[in-house]
């Protein structure tokens, strides 16, 4: 750790203790111990307030920091970007939210529009916004429902949440925003736990469970489907065969808006500029933000096709016939200008191709750990987004008791490795380790990480 010793920073953790608000905490543990603090980041390394050194295999916690730490590039791009022209409302336009649009759209092919905001939860409440007015203005408001998928997340705030599958996630936060239908999951590991769930075929009938539930709701009240590609903080869920063909049939079937929410898959993180191209389907929506500029600045975009964007302005004479929305940081120009230099990084190094491989590196060695301990019942992964769910019996899937699953997490952060886990998700079922290393990620990076779950699981399930 440069410049900064341990001594220097005591401060700064009595004012964290005594001011700050972590996301997803409870903090009456700080009153006695002290909340890590991440001071300095470098490629996959990050320090903390006492200069221990980690492996970061979370990138940033959430899956976020796609390119890794201390890019000096985009820092350079977004200071001189700053400079020049740091904000103006997004009615107007700027340099770097046009240039990076038209890069965007070059990696999404029949996609068009690109609408800028801040969060993902603040992207998805967008596409959800655009379904409602589309409902309105076509069908006199009644193709207003928005399909969401049990134990998919879409975000934080109230209609988000709305759309949530996580029953964990949501309790005590209600009530929420009417014209929200949950479909079935498609996790093929729980199958046994659905009702009728077949042997063969898992997948078409996994997709068919939506259909079924666009009959009873009616096929005229329902304006739009919204999923993840793969499911991340749901469990690392990745789609069973034939899945997404069937779900392309049926929006197509029933005139229903797609949409893809991207947030964690999108921009390489599974080795393919969009989790949705893995599996050939053709979205209304695209919703994205994590990675898209690796956390070097707050960006979010709602992605559309051209159709959408043009029901927005088929009838000019009518003063209410456009997307009547703003976010005001959404003109900030940080952005787009970090956007930019992070995909050029992704595309100059090679990134895509590199989390190919090492994707199969870590699932490879997630499943020779499953052959030795029992307790990892499943792995599953795609790219650099890999997951293994501990259970207590193979047999019966019974889900480990997440205190032993937290347990594992810590032994590895003692060990030195950030690995995460799910998290107040779904009830009793929050028994999946998590990993998302950079897409810098080496091999030795990879076994780093894997060999301290092999440490930690040793440890925690002798
Ligand atoms: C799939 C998915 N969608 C949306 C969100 C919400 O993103 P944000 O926290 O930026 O609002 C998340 C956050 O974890 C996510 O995982």
């Amino acid at each position: 750790m440069d410049g900064m010793t341990a001594n220097d920073l005591s401060h700064v953790v009595d004012a964290d203790r005594a001011h700050v608000w972590h996301h997803l905490v409870q903090h009456k543990p700080f009153e006695t111990g002290e909340p890590k603090i991440i001071v300095e980041g470098k490629g996959m390394r990050v320090w903390d307030q006492n200069g221990k050194e980690h492996i970061d295999a979370v990138s940033g916690g959430v899956w976020t920091v796609n390119v890794g730490y201390g890019r000096e590039s985009i820092a350079n791009a977004v200071r001189d970007q700053i400079l020049k022209m740091n904000f103006f409302g997004g009615t107007t336009g700027s340099i770097p939210g046009a240039l990076f649009a038209e890069k965007l759209m070059s990696k999404m092919p029949g996609m068009k529009r690109v609408y800028y905001a801040n969060s993902g939860s603040e992207a998805n409440e967008k596409a959800f916004k655009m379904v409602r007015q589309i409902a309105h203005k076509r069908y006199g408001g009644k193709k207003h429902k928005i399909l969401y998928r049990d134990r998919d997340y879409h975000g934080s705030t109230l209609a988000t949440m709305s759309a949530g599958g996580q029953d964990e996630r949501n309790a005590q936060y209600g009530p929420f925003a009417p014209g929200f239908v949950r479909v079935p999951h498609c996790m093929e590991y729980r199958k046994h736990e659905q009702d009728g769930a077949p042997e063969e075929n898992y997948g078409v009938w996994a997709a068919n469970q939506i259909e079924e539930v666009i009959l009873r709701e009616g096929p005229d009240t329902v304006g739009a489907l919204c999923l993840e590609p793969v499911t991340a903080g749901g469990g690392v869920i990745t789609p069973p065969d034939g899945y997404w063909e069937r779900v392309q049939e049926i929006c197509d079937k029933y005139d229903i808006l797609l949409h893809i929410d991207e947030v964690v898959c999108g921009v390489g993180r599974t080795g393919v500029w969009f989790g949705y191209q893995n599996y050939g389907i053709k979205p209304d929506f695209v919703t994205m933000a994590k990675g898209v500029a690796s956390g070097y600045a707050a960006i979010s975009c709602c992605v559309t096709s051209e159709k959408v964007f043009d029901l927005f302005k088929d009838d000019a004479s009518d003063p209410m016939n456009y997307f009547r929305d703003i976010s005001t940081f959404g003109g900030c120009t940080a952005g787009p200008a970090a956007a930019m230099e992070n995909m050029r990084i992704i595309e100059d190094e090679d990134l895509l191709a590199n989390t190919l491989v090492m994707g199969e590196r870590m699932l490879a060695n997630l499943q020779a750990l499953a052959e030795k301990h029992p307790v990892i019942g499943d792995v599953r992964g795609k790219g650099l987004f890999c997951g293994a769910e501990l259970v207590t019996d193979r047999k019966t899937k019974e889900p480990m008791d997440e205190k032993r699953v937290g347990a594992v997490v810590a032994d590895c952060m003692q060990q030195g490795v950030i690995i995460g886990a799910t998290n107040r998700s779904i009830p009793s079922r929050n028994n999946t380790l998590t990993f998302s290393p950079a897409l810098i990620a080496t091999a030795d990076d990879i076994d780093e990480i894997t060999e301290a779950v092999d440490r930690a699981l040793g440890r925690v399930f002798g």
